[in-house]
């Protein structure tokens, strides 16, 4: 069965964007920690991304990587499905190994296509809170993967839109060596 990943980076008070999208806050972030147990953030990502077969997400996040490839930014999920959600469609941006599909709809409804399309790998759930919240909703999130970084933003785009009802467990605790911090939850199915 496909696990289905909702894996992003959160401040400490829980928003993943400020309310005009930008993440200065994340890209810009330096810090660091030496204690016991810290592990390179460098190559994590990499990591978890070799393991996803397809990615879904809401549009405005979809928008703000068609802003970073048109200022010139490399396509960052080349050969992988990504799953947009709008109900109005936008521009693809020309390239190999670029393979963007719009979609409309419950996510109840379009979860069988995108499982498919993911496969044995997982369906990365990318933002924002409001699509990880219609997969919590429909029961089918299976994980939760937050980078937590040490800021505080005092509002912006929430990392869920909706109340969580059902029980996380938390499954590991992986602090990075730039004093972020991973938590990994999962969630039973209904
Ligand atoms: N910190 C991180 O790691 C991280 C990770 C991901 C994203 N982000 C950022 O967080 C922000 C997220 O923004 P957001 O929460 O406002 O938006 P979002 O989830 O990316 O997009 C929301 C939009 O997607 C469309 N949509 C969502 N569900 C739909 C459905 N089931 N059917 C049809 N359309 C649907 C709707 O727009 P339309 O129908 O009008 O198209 C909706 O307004 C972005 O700035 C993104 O770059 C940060």
């Amino acid at each position: 069965m496909t696990r289905v990943v909702y894996y992003c980076a959160t401040s400490l008070d829980g928003y993943i964007a400020e309310a005009d999208d930008t993440i200065d806050w994340l890209t810009g972030y330096t810090g660091s920690y030496r204690g016991e147990g810290a592990r390179p953030l460098e190559g994590s990502y990499e990591e978890f991304f070799a393991g996803v077969g397809a990615l879904v997400s809401g549009s405005a996040t979809y928008a703000f990587v068609q802003r970073h490839v048109e200022a010139g930014g490399e396509w960052p999920y080349p050969n992988t499905p990504w799953w947009v959600l709008s109900s109005r469609g936008r521009a693809v941006p020309d390239g190999d190994g670029v393979d963007v599909r719009f979609r409309a709809g419950p996510v109840s409804d379009l979860y069988g296509e995108l499982a498919a399309s993911a496969g044995a790998d997982a369906l990365w759930v990318v933002g924002g809170g409001n699509v990880a919240s219609q997969f919590a909703d429909a029961g089918l999130l299976d994980e939760l993967r937050i980078h937590l970084v040490p800021v505080v933003l005092a509002g912006g785009k929430p990392l869920f839109e909706r109340t969580l009802a059902r029980p996380m467990q938390l499954e590991a605790v992986q602090p990075r060596d730039n004093g972020m911090v991973e938590l990994r939850y999962t969630l039973p199915r209904p």
